[in-house]
């Protein structure tokens, strides 16, 4: 296994992983980490399963030749629909997105009355159903698929004042919002760039669950446990795409904030 001084691996359908990997650079500032978005590909969340799992092999085969000590999926379809026959059988620790934003939702609801939104592939797998459901058996879950976020913050149409993400924004919160959901989990790591929009849209009573911290909080959590964590602050990020790595570093920016800058590099994983 690799030891402390290895990198952690994350991996994404695109740009939404970067948000984990901005949490990851503010808790554990002396950690490298390699990234890995699959920019060539994107979107997951609309393709079938058998796809999704390919592809994820193979981004996770990448990471592991770059001799990393930890894999993090941070995108939500592949954290919903990648089966533990694979992940259990890593030669390296797996960490998914789900469950800790199932945990922390169960936390913050005070009603148990919680709104799930993600890819139609995620929403499909009721992944996030069944995590709250072993947590908090009595919680009222309302799940919406927003197909359409995904290329909306790939393609830059993430700022607060943008109408065209609003107005669709609007017409898929229309059931979480009728059901009176008091917690919303963000159920994709793009979800946290337009997070403003939908806090906006839900109201200053709901709060939302950005899955790309939760996960690296437990990430955090979990390399202490083990050991694993690498001491001091110079850790440096890596980063490598499927498209062009132009488009990346222009938006990467937005992601990171304070956080950004290191290598861009295009590879081939299929
Ligand atoms: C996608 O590629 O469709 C989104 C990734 C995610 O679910 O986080």
């Amino acid at each position: 296994m690799a030891g402390n001084g290895a990198p952690i691996g994350v991996f994404d359908s695109g740009l939404g992983g970067l948000t984990t990997v901005r949490e990851l650079r503010r808790l554990l500032p002396g950690e490298d980490i390699v990234y890995f978005g699959d920019t060539g590909r994107v979107p997951y969340g609309t393709r079938g399963v058998e796809t999704i799992v390919e592809y994820a092999k193979q981004d996770i085969a990448f990471l592991l030749s770059q001799n990393v000590k930890y894999v993090i999926a941070a995108c939500g379809t592949v954290s919903s629909t990648l089966p533990e026959s694979i992940t259990d059988r890593l030669p390296v620790p797996y960490l998914g997105v789900v469950p800790s934003a199932a945990r922390a939702a169960a936390a913050a609801t005070r009603t148990g009355r919680i709104g799930v939104i993600g890819t139609p592939a995620t929403i499909h797998s009721r992944s996030y159903e069944k995590a709250l459901r072993a947590l908090a058996p009595q919680a009222q879950i309302t799940a919406t698929p927003c197909p359409l976020f995904v290329p909306l913050v790939e393609n830059g149409y993430f700022g607060r004042d943008n109408q065209v993400t609003r107005l669709v924004a609007q017409d898929y919160l229309k059931e979480v919002k009728a059901a009176g959901v008091d917690t919303l989990i963000l159920g994709c790591t793009h979800y946290p760039l337009i997070a403003p929009i939908l806090g906006d849209l839900m109201g200053p009573d709901v709060t939302l669950i950005d899955p790309g911290r939760e996960a690296a909080r437990t990430a955090r959590t979990w390399l202490e446990e083990q050991g694993l964590l690498r001491d001091g602050q110079s850790g440096e990020a890596h980063y490598f795409v499927s498209d062009s790595t132009d488009s990346f570093r222009q938006l990467a920016g937005w992601f990171l904030g304070e956080y950004a800058g290191g290598e861009v590099r295009r590879i081939r994983v299929d």
